[in-house]
């Protein structure tokens, strides 16, 4: 008997492919009606694949009463209610490291796109002005201080990047590390006083909300720039907004947003920011890798009995 999953968020035709092979999966969007569905048969379903962004929706979880395992694409946890899944001892995984290099290549692009007018300069030449009207300089991203606020498996990566432009790099976490010599920073506003360049590229969720919030963005001042590679809720939108309009920094480059897809409109409107739409880990080669491992944390339940890869706070004893 193959084992009964609940397969939520969009997969691609040979995912769905494989996960039908190897488990009963039942694609959610594909079901009329979901609810009354779940009501019937919710019984049945031991494992949720899903990703980071749609995570498992605490009504959905209430209606599989049997789920003892749920496999994310995407690192990210912060949208999974570790309130609802521990006390059923429900295993979830996520997907570290696989994605680490993109994340930190599409950083580094967005660094380069503020300093140097990549994105302003394709607009400039394909709005004929070339030859019309000045194009404003840029700023240097070579031997600049670049800031990271979140030294994990993401900041590192973009770390070395950095260092390969003669940049120099300090950092915050809660904890500073021990195996790295980068000059440590114990708050975020001493960090982005210090940073030319401030990217963040802490964990999501609560604990990180509004993390960037104005008296940052003050000390990192009219010659600074904020790239946001990590959760929009980390940076004062607003705080941010205000910032971009008032000159009072330079520029941002951004993945992510408080309330994706919608991004305000004020920031649209905005020549001084990049705006991207959450790509960091998306290429063909990553989003396989993740989509891979997704799928082994499934296999590896169903054969050993634990994940490869669990979030931190879903391990358990038994
Ligand atoms: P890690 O867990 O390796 O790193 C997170 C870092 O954040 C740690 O160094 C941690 O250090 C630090 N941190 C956590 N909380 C705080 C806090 N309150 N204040 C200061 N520092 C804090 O995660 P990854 O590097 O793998 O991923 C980071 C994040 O990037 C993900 O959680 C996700 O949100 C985002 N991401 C975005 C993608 C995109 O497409 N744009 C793609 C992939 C990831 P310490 O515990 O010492 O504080
Ligand atoms: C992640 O891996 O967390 C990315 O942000 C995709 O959602």
């Amino acid at each position: 008997m193959k084992p009964v999953i609940l397969v939520l968020g969009g997969v691609s035709p040979a995912l769905k492919e494989r996960l039908s092979e190897s488990f009963e999966a039942v694609f959610y969007n594909d079901l009329e009606q979901p609810a009354a569905y779940l009501e019937q048969e919710g019984g049945r379903f031991s494992g949720l694949f899903t990703n980071a962004g749609v995570a498992a929706p605490d009504e959905i979880v209430d209606q599989l009463p049997n789920l003892q395992v749920i496999s994310s694409i995407g690192v990210g946890f912060e949208k999974f209610n570790q309130d609802k899944l521990q006390p059923r001892k429900i295993r979830l995984s996520c997907t570290p490291d696989v994605l680490t290099d993109c994340v930190a290549d599409l950083a580094m692009a967005l660094v380069l796109d503020c300093g140097r007018r990549l994105s302003a300069g394709d607009r400039y030449v394909r709005a004929g002005h070339w030859g019309q009207q000045p194009f404003a300089l840029g700023r240097q991203v070579s031997h600049k201080t670049l800031g990271i606020l979140g030294m994990g498996r993401i900041g590192l990566a973009i770390a070395k990047r950095a260092e390969a432009f003669n940049m120099t790099v300090v950092y915050h976490n809660r904890q500073q590390r021990t195996d790295c010599a980068y000059e440590y920073k114990d708050s975020v506003a001493s960090l982005a006083q210090a940073a030319d360049y401030l990217v963040v590229a802490v964990t999501g969720g609560p604990a990180t909300e509004n993390l960037v919030d104005a008296k940052a963005l003050e000390a990192l001042g009219p010659d600074g720039y904020l790239i946001n590679i990590s959760r929009g809720t980390v940076v004062d939108e607003p705080a941010l907004v205000t910032a971009l309009q008032r000159g009072t920094i330079a520029g941002a480059g951004l993945d992510v947003y408080v309330h994706e897809p919608q991004v305000p409109d004020a920031l649209k409107s905005l020549e001084n920011v990049v705006l991207l739409p959450h790509i960091g880990s998306a290429t063909q080669e990553t989003r396989q890798a993740m989509a891979n491992l997704a799928f082994d944390n499934l296999q590896h339940f169903y054969a050993q009995g634990e994940v490869l890869t669990p979030v931190p706070w879903a391990v358990y004893d038994d």
